[in-house]
Parts: structure tokens; C-alpha cells; sequence
């Protein structure tokens, strides 16, 4: 662990108690990120006898199974006793940003057939208000620039996330945008009002799909914020 960066030792740190809170014969929802890379190593390591994992992404079913733990698709595990992913932010209600690794639809729905959702975060993830980190949004490509017109018009900027030049390109074949300059006072009513603009697909707030449990690390260890 001393190789790595102080921000990933604290990602690590949160990972690894995340895999104690794991009960055995679970059903376990994994998201996607570097702080939940960590995770996915923590629980092959742990040895911890689970039922499977359901993975929100393709980056993090390919590091499961390379790790020997079981990937079962969606359909196959109606109900998850746990879904453990990070966040772009978080704030005192357990009210988040996602969709920084571009994931955000499929942590959406993986968080939403919990039971349970552990957010994994260092301490640089834990802010007042909600809106610093641009707001990622999936959304269907044409409807980009009628989206960005919205976001203007409410004062902020949005833009088609790039990738080698060209948009990129999510595991579900979609575009993300990502909007600067919100401050996102009332997360469940902005969810839903922009869940509701045609060519949403998912919007990076999750106010509905919000936070159970908080590990936020810090150099003073790993803080269990319940909300
Ligand atoms: C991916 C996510 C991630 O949870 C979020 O971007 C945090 O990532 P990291 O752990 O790498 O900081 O929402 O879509």
C-alpha cells in the first residue's frame, strides 16, 4: 500500500472496510472506478464466501472475473443484498454525483434492486452543496443539442464528453454530457426534472438511488456516516 498515492491509500482504506460489512452468502452489486477497483481486489482477496457479484460495467466484470469472483447478469439475481460503488460527490444526506467512469445508468439500476447501497469515498468526495464536479448525464446522441440549450438557459455549460477527439462512446453504445457551473440545492427535485427532458437517458444525481451508508476516509482513518 505505501507505493500508492495518499489519495488512493484512503480509497483503499474505504474499500477494505466495505468488504468487512459484506455479510457471507451474499448478493453483492459492484460499481465502477478506481475506488472500487480497489474494492473488487479487497473482496477476491478476502476470501469471503459470497453467492456472486452483479457488475455495473464492463471494466469492473472483466477485473472480477480475471480475479476469480462470479459475475451473474441482472436478470439472474432480481434482488442485490448490497451494492458498493464511489462517487464523484457526496453530501450529508447521502445524496451523490455519479457517473464520472461514464457508468452511471447501470450503477442506477444495479442501486436501485438493493437492499442496501455502501458509497466508498475519500474525504476530497464529501461536500456541502452538490455541482463542483461537472454533472454527467447519459443521454441519447441527438437530443446533445437541445440538452445543452436547457443547461444554458439555467445558467450552465454543457458539453458531449470527448474521448481520442471523438464522443465517447458508453458500454451502452450512448454519449455522456457533462454540465459545469450547478449548484444543485434540492438533488430529488432536480433529478427529477431533468430526468423528464426528452434524450435523458440517466442523470448523474443520485437522489432517489441515494447513499445507505457512507465509508469516508481520511487520514484519520475510515468515518461510517449512516444516513
Ligand atoms: C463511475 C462513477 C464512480 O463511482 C465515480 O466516478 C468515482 O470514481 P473514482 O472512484 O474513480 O473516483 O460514478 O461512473
Amino acid at each position: 500500500m505505501s507505493s500508492l498515492s495518499s489519495q488512493d491509500q484512503l480509497k483503499a482504506m474505504a474499500a477494505e472496510k466495505a468488504v468487512q460489512l459484506i455479510e457471507p452468502q451474499s448478493w453483492v452489486g459492484v460499481g465502477t472506478g478506481s475506488t472500487v477497483n480497489f474494492f473488487i481486489d479487497a473482496l477476491a482477496q478476502s476470501g469471503l464466501p459470497i453467492k456472486g457479484t452483479v457488475s455495473s460495467s464492463e471494466a469492473s466484470s472483466q477485473r472480477l472475473k480475471a480475479l476469480g469472483v462470479p459475475v451473474f447478469p441482472i436478470e439472474q439475481v432480481p434482488v442485490l443484498d448490497v451494492y458498493v460503488d464511489g462517487a464523484d460527490e457526496i453530501d450529508h444526506h447521502g445524496f451523490m454525483i455519479k457517473g464520472g467512469g461514464a457508468a452511471l445508468t447501470r450503477e442506477k439500476i444495479l442501486a436501485a434492486q438493493a437492499n442496501s447501497f455502501i458509497c466508498i469515498v475519500d474525504q476530497s468526495k464529501w461536500v456541502q452543496t452538490l455541482g463542483v464536479f461537472p454533472l454527467p448525464l447519459e443521454i441519447i446522441p441527438m437530443a446533445a443539442p437541445k440538452l445543452i440549450e436547457r443547461f444554458k438557459a439555467m445558467g450552465a455549460q454543457a458539453s458531449v464528453r470527448l474521448k481520442d477527439g471523438h464522443p465517447l462512446i458508453t458500454d451502452n453504445q450512448q454519449h455522456i454530457l457533462d454540465v459545469r457551473g450547478l449548484q444543485i440545492t434540492d438533488p430529488l427535485a432536480f433529478e427529477t426534472q431533468v430526468n423528464q427532458w426528452p434524450g435523458v437517458i440517466t442523470v448523474g444525481v443520485f437522489a432517489n438511488q441515494r447513499a445507505s451508508v457512507c465509508l469516508l476516509a481520511s487520514p484519520e482513518g475510515v468515518k461510517t456516516i449512516e444516513f
